[in-house]
């Protein structure tokens, strides 16, 4: 489907040339439907302004137990995605946020930098400097994995499994799921389950061995006025916090990789200057968001630059569409590492703001920066292989020779 013409543009049906590049279709969408209806009655919007009011508006929720129920049915995904923060609203979403807050103070970030300095020149030296690499697997995962486990004291022997878990997970959201990927995600959130019960269990009697940058503890025994997370709660919001924090930010390392083999002067530059190392991730955040698409259902009527959205109405937010509008951005698709001011919505804005934003950057930065002062010259050196979701953009392969 090239969707040439726009009115007949379906996100439930969706294909991999959307996926390969939403980029073309987003752009006439954003020119010539920014308010585009679907068949079944929810709209997409696209313009940089009217994805920001959304996120703004109070009475835009997140509440998806409808949706949530119709496309899951009684399941562990139901379960999973009703219960924890992202797809809740206030008061839930309140005390929940506030609870895992705790796990990202400046003080707990500054602990964990260091750790994120370390973790990443281990991973470029294991890199065999000539030979083959698969970047995804052997660079771009490997830091937010360690990381998120060691926040969530995950073992060593476990973490091989949390990519796999993640994406059936979050795979389970996109617009088109064929059955075997639902069972993928409902078989996910059981495992996982069970395996953060054992690490609660574990941590509860033994709270005194907590890693550095372990905030387990912080969650199970946290309190927000006189409330702390009952254990469906507490499990559920950790295999959130487990997705949110590892699979967003393999891909921004992944995207980052993408962007240097397409823009070699852009390459150079950072190799060159490493100081601008703070726009180039934001650059790459806004150019190949991890996070392409959001949702929200609207409670009232509200008046956006491109029309009104009746109250009832289940909203698509164009998260990679907002990020190369050229009312806010000058030459949109053009890749500028030094590019200031940036103000993308990789993050989104409002009370659901990436809580993990900060780290996420700390992670890009030193990951990016050591990378190419280490290693100018990294070359594509097969097909490279992008996730197959719409909602989430990075790559599932890419390989490359690394001199
Ligand atoms: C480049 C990496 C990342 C991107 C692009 C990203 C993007 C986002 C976006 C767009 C949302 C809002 C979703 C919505 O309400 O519709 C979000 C929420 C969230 N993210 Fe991230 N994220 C990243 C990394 C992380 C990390 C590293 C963590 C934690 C370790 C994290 C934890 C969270 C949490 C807890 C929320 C829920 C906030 C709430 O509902 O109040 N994220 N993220």
């Amino acid at each position: 489907m090239n969707f040439h013409d726009i009115k007949s543009f379906d996100i439930n049906s969706i294909d991999g040339n959307f996926i390969d590049n939403p980029y073309p279709v987003l752009e006439n969408l954003q020119n010539q439907q920014p308010l585009h209806y679907n068949p079944d009655g929810s709209v997409f919007l696209t313009r940089y302004a009217d994805i920001r009011s959304v996120y703004q508006d109070r009475s835009m929720i997140s509440d998806k137990t409808e949706t949530m129920q119709e496309k899951f049915g009684d399941s562990p995904l139901r379960e999973h995605h009703t219960t924890s923060l992202v797809f809740n609203d206030p008061p839930y979403h309140t005390i929940v946020r506030k609870l895992l807050a705790g796990a990202f103070t400046p003080r707990k970030l500054a602990e964990m930098t260091p750790l994120v300095e370390s973790i990443v020149d281990r991973i470029l030296d294991d890199i065999d400097h000539n030979g083959p690499v698969e970047f995804v697997s052997d660079f771009a995962m490997r830091l937010p994995t360690e990381i998120i486990s060691l926040m969530l004291g995950i073992p060593e022997q476990h973490r091989h499994l949390l990519r796999g878990y993640s994406l059936s997970i979050l795979g389970a959201l996109d617009p088109v799921v064929p059955q075997e990927r639902l069972d993928a995600g409902n078989r996910a959130v059981e495992e996982f389950g069970v395996l953060l019960d054992e690490l609660v269990e574990h941590r509860r009697k033994n709270p005194e061995a907590a890693g550095p940058g372990e905030v387990l503890d912080a969650l199970i025994f946290g309190e927000v006025d006189g409330r702390s997370l009952n254990p469906r709660e507490l499990i559920q919001n950790c295999i959130f916090l487990l997705n949110a924090g590892h699979e967003t930010t393999t891909s921004l390392m992944s995207n980052a990789l993408g962007i240097l083999l397409d823009c070699p002067d852009q390459y150079r530059l950072l190799a060159q200057n490493p100081e601008i190392v703070d726009t180039a991730v934001e650059e790459i955040l806004r150019v190949e968001s991890p996070l392409q698409i959001g949702n929200r259902l609207a409670t009232e009527d509200v008046k956006l630059s491109c029309g009104t959205i009746t109250a009832g109405t289940y909203v698509h937010t164009s998260i990679a569409a907002a990020n190369r509008d050229p009312d806010q951005f000058h030459t949109p698709h053009a890749v500028d590492f030094t590019r200031t001011p940036n103000k993308h919505l990789a993050f989104i804005t409002g009370i659901h703001v990436c809580l993990g934003a900060t780290l996420a950057r700390i992670e890009g930065r030193i990951a990016l920066q050591k990378l190419v002062t280490r290693f100018p010259n990294i070359q594509i050196d097969g097909k490279a292989e992008r996730l197959p979701l719409a909602r989430f953009r990075g790559f599932h392969k890419l390989p490359v020779r690394i001199h």
